[in-house]
């Protein structure tokens, strides 16, 4: 079984104003994995992502990084930071620089690394999330995939462990969600442990290892998603119904076969199997 590289222990946390953000939460994140994190809105997503790295603290409970409980010192809190990086819903509430340059350099500088590292790290960071050639550009004068990309690039330049992404898909067109998701792959075959929060069941359902769901405030379920097909009534129970690729799987009625992740998985099926 892999080892946690995250942990969750009955963790509470309330905004301010009263609003439950978490509600005796546990859970595990497994290193090297793809996680999805699903839950409606309002489920405590955002919340959760917002403690793995120091930036919300429990008000009871404990989190835990590589088997440690988390420390909110500041000179920890800094490492902590640059081992789990993390891309924001907004890249507007992310990005600040003039150039996109100089807010991909932003974190290594302040890291104390070398002229010469910042910059070898800035130009496989941008190369990574496929920018060069808009390294000089006014971030600005991006498109909002971009933007995104940038603050990917940013995070990647401080050579994390894992990868926090809030609803990334949200807000890029189909093209962009597709390129967006193959450069995902890519960094998850380097090695890094990758989570995110999604509303989408069907990108979920393509590209995750293992489906975290949440609901006001708790982990209510931890999924292998290739035994989901077998698990559905969890889906349900929550209301966040059913991938639409299992959907159609259901209709075919082949039980006994692996059921397809994709799209075009399940068009190879049903053409191999002569359906008409
Ligand atoms: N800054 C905030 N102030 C007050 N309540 C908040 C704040 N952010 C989130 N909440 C509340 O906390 C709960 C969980 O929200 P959130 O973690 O953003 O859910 P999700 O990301 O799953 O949509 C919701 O009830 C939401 O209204
Ligand atoms: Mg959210």
């Amino acid at each position: 079984m892999t080892g946690a590289i995250l942990e969750f222990q009955a963790v509470h946390y309330r905004y301010p104003d009263g609003s439950k953000g978490l509600d005796d939460c546990t859970l595990m994140i497994a290193e090297g994995e793809r996680t999805a994190i699903l839950g409606a809105n309002g489920a405590g997503k955002t919340t959760l992502l917002l403690h793995t790295n120091g930036l919300l603290r429990p008000q009871q409970g404990e989190v835990r990084y590589d088997d440690r409980l988390l420390s909110y010192r500041r000179a920890e809190l800094i490492r902590l930071r640059t081992d789990i990086g993390m891309v924001f819903q907004n890249p507007d509430s992310q990005l600040f620089s003039a150039s996109v340059r100089e807010d991909v350099a932003f974190g290594p500088l302040n890291l104390g690394l070398s002229a010469d590292e910042v910059g070898h790290r800035v130009d496989r960071a941008l190369a990574a999330v496929h920018l060069n050639d808009c390294a000089h550009k006014p971030v600005q004068h991006l498109s909002f995939g971009q933007k995104k990309r940038v603050c990917l690039a940013g995070v990647l330049a401080m050579h994390p462990r894992v990868l926090i992404l809030d609803e990334p898909m949200a807000g890029l067109d189909p093209a962009m969600q597709r390129e967006f998701l193959s450069l995902l792959d890519e960094l998850h075959a380097s090695g890094l442990s990758v989570l995110l929060a999604t509303h989408d069941l069907d990108f979920a359902y393509q590209w995750s290892d293992t489906m975290v769901i949440m609901d006001a405030g708790k982990c209510v379920a931890r999924i292998a998603t290739d035994t989901l097909s077998a698990q559905q009534e969890v889906l349900t129970r929550f209301g966040l119904g059913i991938p639409q690729v299992m959907q159609v799987w259901n209709a075919l009625g082949s039980a006994e076969d692996t059921p397809p992740r994709s799209v075009e998985d399940l068009c190879r099926y049903i053409v191999d199997n002569g359906y008409k």
